[in-house]
C-alpha cells in the first residue's frame, strides 16, 4: 500500500490519542491467566492488536469484540502458539509467560517484529529459568516447561518485554518473586495494574524493584488500558514540524515529559493541561543533542520522528541510538527527501537543511514509517511512502487523524510501476 502526501500543510486543531499499543498487547497476553470473562475497552483498531487476538483466539479462548470491546472467556486449551502468527510480532511472546504459568509447558517459535536489529530474547529465557522452567530449543521453536516457583530475578538490561513477561508467569507462580531492574515504563504500571484488578498481587510497578506475590487463581476483570505515549509524541512532533498548532487529547502529560523537554528546547511552545496537550511549531527549529534510554529517558520509539524533525533544523543535532542496534533504516529514506544525515555507529549527525522535497521512499518498519510522514509533512511538493502498511501496525487511522487536521494524505494499493 502506498501514502501519498502533499507537503507544507500547517497542522491545525484537535485530536485525540487511541490506546497504547505497548499496553494492549501484555495486557491482552495477561488475559490468558484467568478462566473468567475478562473485558478489554477501547481496544485500538491496529494490525498488531488483531494479530494477538487472533492468536489467543487460535490457543482455544472464546473472543468476542464488540465496537472496540473485546471479551475474551475461556482456558487456552493448547500452549503452542502458531508460527505464521509469532513471526508477525514479537510481542507474541509475551504469551510465553502466562501459558506456561497456565499449562506448565509451552513451545513456541523465536518472535518475529519489526526489523529493528538484532532482538535477543535471553533475558526472559534467564528469568523463567529462575522461575523454575526448564528450557530447550528444538527446531527453531523455544520449549519451556515446569511448575513456576517466586524467585529472586536480577534483568542485565530493563527490558520491557522481560519484565512483563516474568510479572505474568510469577503472578501465578508459588511464592514470591522479586524483579531487580525491572523496566519502569508506564506500560509495566498498567499491566501490574490489570492483573492487580483480576486478584493479582503486584508492588513496585514503576520502580526498579518489583515484588510479584503469586496467587493461586485470578478472576475476570474489566479494564480500560493507558492512551498510547508514542502515538502522542508522533502528533507532537508532527504539529511541530508542519509549523502548526495542535491539542493533542486523551494523554498523560507525565508520561510525555522527555518528549515535551525537548521539544521545548527545539523552540516549540507547549501548553499542558490535565489529559491533553497543545503544540505550538516553533519558527526555525534549534538542533538538539539527544540520547535514547529506557523510561524516564527520550524513548527509541520517538528516535526516528524526531530526526524528520531536525532534518528542518538551524544547525546540526546529534542523535544517539542506545536501546536498539541497528535503528537507523529511515536515515537513507530521509536522505532521499533531500536530509543531510551522517551514521557513525550508532549516533547520527543531522545537519539541518533549508528544504525536503517530495520523493518515492520506503517503510522500512512502523516507526520510520511515521518519521517518513512527518518528513513529507515538511517537504515540498509530494512524497509517495511505499510499504505504509507499517504504519498500520501501531497507528490507528493515521491518515483519517491527520487529515483531519489539515494534511493532504490519500492511500493507494501498490502497483508494480509508479508513475507520478
Ligand atoms: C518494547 C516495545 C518497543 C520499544 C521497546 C523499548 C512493546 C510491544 N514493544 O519492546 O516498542 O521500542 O520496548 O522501549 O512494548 N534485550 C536483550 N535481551 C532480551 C530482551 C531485550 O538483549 O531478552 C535488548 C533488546 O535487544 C534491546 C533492548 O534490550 O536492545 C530493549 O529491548 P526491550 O526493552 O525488551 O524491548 P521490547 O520489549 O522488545
Amino acid at each position: 500500500m502506498n501514502m501519498l502526501i502533499n507537503g507544507k500543510k500547517e497542522l491545525k486543531g484537535q485530536i485525540e490519542v487511541s490506546t497504547s499499543k505497548n499496553a494492549c498487547l501484555p495486557i491482552l497476553a495477561a488475559s490468558l491467566l484467568s478462566d473468567e470473562p475478562v473485558i478489554i475497552n477501547n481496544l485500538p483498531a491496529i494490525d498488531d492488536v488483531e494479530v494477538i487476538i487472533e492468536l489467543i483466539r487460535q490457543l482455544g479462548v472464546n473472543v468476542k469484540m464488540q465496537e472496540k470491546t473485546l471479551e475474551l472467556t475461556g482456558r487456552p486449551e493448547q500452549a503452542a502458539p502458531p508460527y505464521e502468527l509469532v513471526r508477525r510480532i514479537r510481542a507474541s511472546f509475551l504469551v510465553m509467560g502466562p501459558l506456561l504459568a497456565r499449562r506448565g509447558s509451552v513451545r513456541i517459535s523465536f518472535p518475529g517484529g519489526c526489523a529493528i536489529g538484532n532482538r535477543p530474547i535471553d533475558l526472559h529465557l534467564k528469568g523463567l529459568q529462575v522461575l523454575g522452567a526448564q528450557i530447550k530449543q528444538l527446531g527453531g521453536d523455544i520449549i519451556a516447561q515446569g511448575k513456576l516457583k517466586g524467585g529472586h530475578l536480577y534483568l542485565d538490561y530493563p527490558s520491557v518485554g522481560a519484565t512483563e513477561n516474568l510479572i505474568m508467569a510469577a503472578s501465578l507462580a508459588a511464592g514470591t518473586t522479586y524483579i531487580e531492574n525491572a523496566a519502569l515504563e508506564p506500560e509495566i504500571v498498567d499491566l501490574a495494574n490489570f492483573i492487580n484488578s483480576m486478584g493479582g498481587n503486584i508492588i513496585g510497578a514503576g520502580t526498579n524493584i518489583i515484588k510479584i506475590t503469586g496467587v493461586k487463581k485470578l478472576h475476570g476483570s474489566n479494564y480500560t488500558p493507558i492512551p498510547d505515549r508514542i502515538e502522542a509524541g508522533t502528533f507532537m512532533a508532527a504539529a511541530a514540524a508542519s509549523r502548526g498548532d495542535v491539542t493533542i487529547t486523551n494523554i498523560v502529560p507525565e508520561h510525555l515529559k522527555a518528549i515535551t523537554a525537548k521539544l521545548i528546547e527545539s523552540g516549540a511552545e507547549i501548553i499542558e493541561a490535565e489529559n491533553q496537550i497543545r503544540v505550538k511549531g516553533p519558527h526555525k527549529i534549534k538542533p538538539l543533542y539527544i540520547k535514547t534510554l529506557p523510561y524516564p529517558g527520550f524513548p527509541t520509539d520517538m528516535q526516528a520522528q524526531f530526526m524528520a524533525y531536525l532534518s528542518n533544523a538551524e544547525g546540526s543535532s546529534i542523535i544517539t541510538e542506545s536501546v536498539f542496534e541497528n535503528r537507523f533504516m529511515h536515515v537513507q529514506e530521509l536522505c532521499r527527501l533531500g536530509a543531510s544525515i551522517k551514521i557513525e555507529g550508532r549516533t547520527a549527525v543531522v545537519k539541518g537543511v533549508k528544504k525536503l522535497e517530495g520523493a518515492i521512499v520506503k517503510a522500512t518498519d512502523l516507526r520510520a514509517g511515521a518519521a517518513l510522514c512527518i518528513a513529507a509533512l515538511m517537504a515540498q511538493g509530494t512524497t509517495i511512502i511505499t510499504e505504509s502498511e507499517h504504519i498500520d501496525r501501531g497507528y490507528e487511522n493515521l491518515v483519517e487523524k491527520l487529515n483531519s487536521l489539515g494534511a493532504e494524505i490519500i492511500r493507494k494499493e501498490t502497483k508494480r510501476c509508479i508513475t507520478v
